[in-house]
């Protein structure tokens, strides 16, 4: 059954169930579509983003992004695809950190580190959700969480409301809001895996890849950075010119054998006074497709899909393999609450974390700028 929530005109939200956890909490699936027909869903358990339809340079639409399509698949263990991930995407050194004098101990998930919010972070939590219409011809899914004190380790209650829009020029605008009723440390993205070619459709590493970095934090063998923002020029980590994904990811570079291949924090160059910058740019050659990446954050993650080891069949039915997808996670900086040389990731009572993501579907666009 799907229920009309809000229509103008050929853009629509509908939202139907999605199946049921074990205690009967009934989650739900969004449908956002624009004139356009690009079409967006999103279930309430993790806010995760389970499809993204777009066409490609002929008119034909197809499924960009990694997911399964039924509940309990996104229930078995899986590394992120589409979730909201929080409370601190990314890692914490040794799930430790000290603020205002006093230390806190987060729970580990990834070695002796904390990663992407702990063992059962946002992206298992069940969000409450709102249809969203009539915003700037846009339309939209509002999510609120509150985190309690405590949660994963993580001191003070923190409420958090994300907001997922289709905009009518093709663009997926991610909103995030934080509040706290104590001194915490926040850090926000979303992990979509993207294929330009089409969920399931093989390797990402013919992609074409522009960042707009000519900076990275550079990592230890435990994939937490060293602290040095160190210059990209003349390593395979200088995307500044459009290259493809694979061209140098067998380079035996120091980092990317840390990485397995990408998997690391760039440090956006943004032009003074601009809260929105471009982080990236990625084209595929064969059907056209491109995505463009602008966010308010100061760092992103490019990660190429080096931990998909052909367990997991997606979607449409066939296995990912290592690098069937990339992520393009916009955050602050890894470990960030150990490393008071990057940008500050503390929230304190009475203050907002706000921070917004747009990624932009289009077929054969040259990079902006
Ligand atoms: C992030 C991390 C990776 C990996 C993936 C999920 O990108 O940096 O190391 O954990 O999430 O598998």
């Amino acid at each position: 059954m799907v229920a009309p929530m809000a229509a103008t005109s050929a853009q629509s939200v509908t939202v139907a169930p999605f199946g049921t956890l074990s205690d009967g909490t009934a989650i739900d699936e969004y449908t956002l579509t624009n004139a356009n027909a690009v079409e967006v869903k999103i279930i309430t358990l993790g806010g995760i983003v389970t499809s993204i339809r777009v066409p490609d340079r002929d008119g034909t639409f197809g499924n960009i992004t990694l997911g399964f399509s039924t509940l309990d698949d996104y229930l078995a263990p899986h590394p992120y695809f589409g979730t909201i991930t929080g409370r601190f995407a990314n890692r914490i050194a040794n799930g430790r950190f000290t603020l205002d004098g006093r230390t806190y101990s987060l729970a580990t998930n990834n070695g002796t580190n904390a990663l992407h919010g702990g063992l059962v972070g946002f992206n298992k939590r069940v969000w409450a959700a709102e249809a969203v219409e009539g915003k700037d011809d846009a339309i939209g899914v509002r999510l609120t969480y509150l985190s309690p004190d405590g949660e994963e380790g993580y001191p003070g209650a923190l409420d958090v409301t994300v907001e997922y829009t289709l905009t009518s020029d093709d663009a997926l605008r991610i909103d995030y809001l934080a509040t706290t009723d104590a001194p915490t440390v926040v850090n926000l993205t979303n992990h979509a895996y993207f294929n330009l070619a089409d969920e399931g459709s093989g390797s990402i590493l013919d992609h074409v890849l522009m960042l707009n970095a000519s900076r990275y934090t550079p990592v230890d063998g435990n994939a937490i950075p060293i602290g040095e923002i160190a210059p990209v020029a003349d390593t395979p980590f200088d995307f500044r010119r459009a290259m493809t994904m694979g061209a140098r990811i067998r380079s035996g570079h120091q980092q990317t054998v840390r990485g397995h291949g990408y998997d690391h924090n760039f440090v956006i160059d943004r032009p003074d006074g601009e809260p929105m910058a471009l982080a990236a740019w990625v084209h595929e050659p064969t059907r056209g497709r491109v995505l463009e990446t602008f966010t308010t954050e100061p760092g992103v993650q490019f990660y190429s899909g080096n931990f998909l080891d052909s367990t997991l069949v997606g979607s449409s039915g066939r296995v990912y393999r290592q690098s069937d997808g990339f992520c393009l996670e916009t955050q602050h900086f890894p470990d960030s609450p150990n490393k008071p040389e990057f940008p500050s990731t503390v929230l304190r009572p009475g203050e907002e974390f706000r921070s917004t993501t747009i990624y932009r579907f289009s077929t054969d666009a040259a990079p902006p700028g």
